[in-house]
């Protein structure tokens, strides 16, 4: 199935849960905003992107409230330009979305859509119209919800933290990437992004040297650094960009926005080369 859909399109994957995904989607889609980009963030992680931020007066929002979600333009045809919310960020917009979203796995398994429901999210996403980037932040599995954001995406980010355990994962997230890359989508790339790094452990420079050895060409060269500043900021409805804007975490997620922006000029390098070849 070719659905056209020329915004650049970044999806946070991990089967693992709490690797930084949310934090990573927010932070990332608030830096590209920074940057002058306008800036889509869909949340698929049943309200967690949605719950992290604030609106334009600073209010944070709350998922369980909200009239419309991402689920209402899957399910039920709402044009999703219509469910967008503004946030406090003039560039950055939320397709919010709230717990319900669980129960949207097993409706579209279930439904008579049967095997379409792979393209719905692109479907849905072709709509959204006049943005630079669209950034999906995914479940902590590789279910109904992961595998639409795979089909719709450009880019996969792969966040693993830098520790032993986490890093063993490593090559089964590969495997199911890979196996939808082959199956549903094989436009999209995929890297590893190092996140919650204590450099200052044996055990984190470690992990990092290791993963940079096993994936040499999928591994971006930033790395997010353990700061708990990070993790206080979606108290207060902000990334860590606006919570704290000359931080060493606002600084890296800067710079791998820029990794990101670079990945899109080369890839686009890419497509015209083979066309001229
Ligand atoms: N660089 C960091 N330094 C310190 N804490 C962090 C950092 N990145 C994320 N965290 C914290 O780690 C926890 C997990 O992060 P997050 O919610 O982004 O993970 P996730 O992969 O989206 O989780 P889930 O699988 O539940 O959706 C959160 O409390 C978050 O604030
Ligand atoms: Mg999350």
């Amino acid at each position: 199935m070719s659905l056209m859909h020329p915004t650049p399109t970044i999806s946070i994957q991990n089967i693992k849960g709490g690797v930084a995904k949310t934090t990573t989607a927010d932070a990332t889609a608030e830096a590209l905003a920074e940057k002058g980009f306008k800036v889509a963030l869909v949340d698929l992680d049943g309200g967690d992107s949605t719950e992290s931020l604030s609106d334009p007066e600073g209010i944070p929002f709350n998922a369980e409230a909200l009239d419309l979600t991402v689920i209402d333009a899957l399910m039920n045809d709402v044009d999703p330009t219509d469910i967008l919310l503004p946030t406090y960020h003039p560039n950055l917009f939320l397709l919010p979305s709230n717990e319900s979203i669980t129960e949207l796995e097993v409706n579209l398994i279930l439904s008579n859509q049967r095997k379409q429901w792979r393209f719905l999210l692109k479907k849905v996403l072709s709509k959204l119209k006049g943005f630079d980037y669209l950034i999906i932040d995914g479940p902590p599995s590789m279910g109904v919800r992961a595998i639409m954001a795979l089909a719709a995406s450009d880019l996969v980010v792969i966040p693993v933290e830098a520790q032993a355990i986490p890093l063993k994962k490593v090559p089964a997230m590969r495997n199911a990437i890979e196996n939808v890359q082959a199956l549903i989508n094989p436009d999209f790339t995929f890297k590893f992004l190092l996140t919650r790094v204590m450099k200052r452990t044996i055990l984190g420079r470690d992990a990092m040297n290791e993963l940079r050895r096993a994936c040499p060409n999928n591994v971006f060269e930033t790395f997010i650094p353990f700061r708990i500043q990070i993790a206080e900021a979606p108290i207060a409805g902000q990334t860590i960009l606006t919570y704290k804007p000359r931080s060493e975490g606002a600084r890296a997620y800067r710079a791998f926005s820029e990794e990101i922006i670079h990945e899109f000029q080369s890839k686009n390098q890419r497509k015209t080369t083979h066309r001229i070849v």
